[in-house]
């Protein structure tokens, strides 16, 4: 009993002299004196072995020392608690955060931002719509013949469990949604994914992006489109920019054209990307045809029309030195990372 005393007396001058100020610390000291296993546990198991008229006083003794030793505990528990965040592991929540990698924008997706940034400039809305459609939208209503040969299997991505519906093959099926639901003036950009069945190469994939243009209202002439695409150019690519225009053909619009633009890495000199032309082709473009205006329910001899259409990913390469077009969507981090800022 005498030995069981002197042992209290020391463990409670062993409390007093601790100086306990972090979380670690303290959970040391809890299962030290006060866990399942700690000594107030151990020492309560000791009174079996105390004489019967000691067992009240040892009792008391033990119960004195337990209250000592859980009101330090609740001392420092506070004590930790109400510090300031710089005692041991007790986090400091005055320190900087971990910073947020901030991921960048895809190239695709920064072209095609510009492209309609200059075209809202000239109060061209941009219009979306279904990437899955069906025939009329893709190719009937722009007049595309029966026997042409963007229809066939070679070219075109058809569902298979329905094949009314296919993977349009232009953003062109927006500017029948466009017409066939709105009244002139029609003035709608669309840019979007379109899906061709061609072999996979460095310069070719079986996706890619287009934006397509529409203006329908009164007295739309040639003249108008011409000088939207000629301010198109020289904001998207510089003002020393040359321009000219191919006569060409498409089913939907008449006369039809294409648009060349001079070299941007040769600067017209030729060169292996411009094929030693010194000219690189970017887009179609004509007056829509009066049939495609009729099948939509618009007045061809009351209006007049002019769209155009074209890829955003040769641009993108010719601007980001791109020399691959699988690039685009692979999701290689390491290429995507290059393009944290660019604009
Ligand atoms: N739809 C054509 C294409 O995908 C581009 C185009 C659009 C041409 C509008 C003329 C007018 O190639």
């Amino acid at each position: 009993m005498e030995q069981v005393l002197q042992q209290l007396a020391d463990l409670r001058k062993e409390i007093e002299s601790l100086q306990i100020s972090n979380a670690k610390a303290l959970e040391e000291y809890r299962i030290k004196f006060l866990g399942t296993k700690g000594l107030v546990k151990a020492l309560m198991g000791e009174m079996k072995n105390v004489a019967n008229e000691q067992k009240k006083a040892f009792g008391q003794s033990l119960n004195e020392f337990k209250q000592f030793a859980e009101a330090k505990y609740e001392e420092w528990k506070n004590g930790v608690g109400e510090s300031n965040g710089t005692a041991g592991d007790i986090p400091d929540v005055t320190l900087p955060g971990d910073a947020i990698a901030v991921g960048s924008r895809h190239p695709i997706s920064l072209m095609r931002n510009r492209m309609v940034q200059i075209f809202q400039r000239l109060g061209f809305a941009v219009a979306d719509g279904p990437e899955i459609d069906d025939d009329w939208h893709n190719f009937t209503a722009l007049n595309l013949p029966e026997n042409h040969p963007a229809r066939d299997m070679q070219d075109t991505f058809y569902i298979s469990t329905n094949p009314a519906w296919l993977l349009r093959t232009h953003t062109s099926n927006l500017q029948i949604r466009a017409m066939e639901h709105s009244k002139p003036p029609i003035r709608i950009v669309t840019p979007g994914r379109v899906y061709r069945n061609e072999t996979i190469s460095a310069r070719s994939h079986c996706f890619f992006h287009q934006i397509e243009g529409l203006y329908v209202d009164e007295n739309v002439s040639f003249a108008d489109l011409k000088q939207t695409l000629y301010f198109f150019v020289q904001e998207m690519f510089g003002k020393e920019v040359k321009v000219r225009f191919r006569p060409s053909y498409f089913p939907f619009t008449e006369p039809s054209a294409e648009m060349d633009i001079s070299c941007l890495l040769c600067k017209g000199e030729g060169c292996s990307v411009c094929k030693k032309t010194g000219w690189l082709e970017i887009l179609g473009c004509g007056m829509v045809h009066p049939k495609v205006l009729d099948n939509c329910g618009i007045d061809s001899n009351k209006y007049t029309g002019f769209a155009f259409g074209m890829g955003i990913e040769r641009p993108a390469m010719l601007k980001y030195g791109i020399k691959d077009i699988r690039l685009f969507s692979e999701n290689d981090v390491r290429f995507l990372k290059q393009f944290t800022g660019a604009v």
